[in-house]
């Protein structure tokens, strides 16, 4: 990641992700080191979709790096673009008034346009059905914190894999490693789009895609399931089919994690919350020192 912002996974090399990893290792271990390490900055949190995770776990790494944060939580309403304002116009407001803006938008470019007219970092939060590149860190962190790494991981990508962003960004973010091999499981509405797959082939990864949990291999080494996009298609796409009960968790391996990006819908039941392989929480708890590293790496220096 040479450039001063980030809009995409594929900014990163695996040098990059892993400098950046260690960095958040050592957060994660000395946090009071890291106190004082952005005091006097001004971080922006801009976000036109709804969040819970993203917007308050940065607002927390910006108040752990003992920096600032101004924020508006929905701002598709309560900014002017609900007056007709443009994205360019608010994002060269914004960067006047801010060292950095982290920005979630609707609109699957909006991070390219931010970049285009902002004199500050952009870190993309969630950028339509593309791009979240902030959770594919977090994720794969999540992997490498538990197996040592990533290379020849086996993972069962479950849900909404069309319109899924943290699907396709971790897609990408595996692409680092070696022998990923991908599995699919959704209903056919929502399988993989082509090019993703045509990706995973172009770079060395594996994929099948299966109808019932019957099908997967039950020493895949991770299941990260997401919940059905809703808001980002008309119509009804019926019930989920696939739902981790406890029933169907115990016919994997003792050794293979659940992941889940969050919010959950029915596709995991609560049952299975207190089972040592469901580690989504924990997931969640390592946005903290993933973003604190990353925003220490754009605005550190
Ligand atoms: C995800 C998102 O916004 O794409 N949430 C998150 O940031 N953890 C997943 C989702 O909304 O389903």
């Amino acid at each position: 990641m040479n450039e001063n912002y980030l809009i995409s996974v594929e900014q990163f090399n695996r040098q990059s992700l892993e400098d950046l990893f260690n960095l958040a290792k050592d957060i994660k271990q000395n946090p009071s080191k890291y106190h004082d390490a952005l005091s006097g900055k001004v971080i922006a949190t801009l976000f036109y979709e709804p969040s819970t995770r993203t917007r308050l776990s940065f607002e927390s790494a910006i108040a752990r790096l003992g920096a600032s944060n101004i924020s508006t939580e929905n701002a598709r309403e309560f900014s002017s673009a609900s007056k007709g304002e443009t994205l360019e116009d608010t994002i060269r407001i914004i960067a006047g008034y801010s060292d950095a803006i982290v920005m979630r938008h609707y609109e699957d470019d909006s991070s390219e346009k931010a970049v285009k007219v902002s004199n500050v970092p952009i870190i993309n939060a969630g950028a339509g059905k593309k791009e979240h590149p902030t959770q594919a860190i977090l994720d794969v962190f999540t992997i490498c914190e538990k197996f040592g790494t990533a290379d020849n991981i086996s993972i069962l990508l479950g849900g909404d894999l069309k319109y899924g962003r943290t699907s396709h960004s971790l897609i990408k973010m595996l692409s680092l490693y070696k022998n990923v091999k991908l599995y699919g499981l959704s209903k056919p509405a929502f399988a993989l789009p082509q090019e993703y797959i045509d990706f995973i082939h172009q770079n060395g990864m594996t994929y099948q895609a299966f109808t019932s949990f019957d099908e997967v291999p039950k020493d895949v080494n991770v299941i990260y399931h997401t919940r059905i996009q809703a808001e980002r298609f008309e119509g009804d796409f019926g019930r989920e089919e696939f739902i981790i009960t406890q029933k169907v968790l115990d016919t994997f391996s003792k050794d293979t994690i659940l992941l889940h990006p969050l919010p959950r819908c029915e596709e995991i039941l609560p049952e299975v919350d207190n089972d040592p392989r469901a580690m989504y929480f924990v997931q969640a708890h390592n946005g903290i020192p993933t973003r604190m590293a990353l925003l220490l790496k754009l605005l550190g220096e």
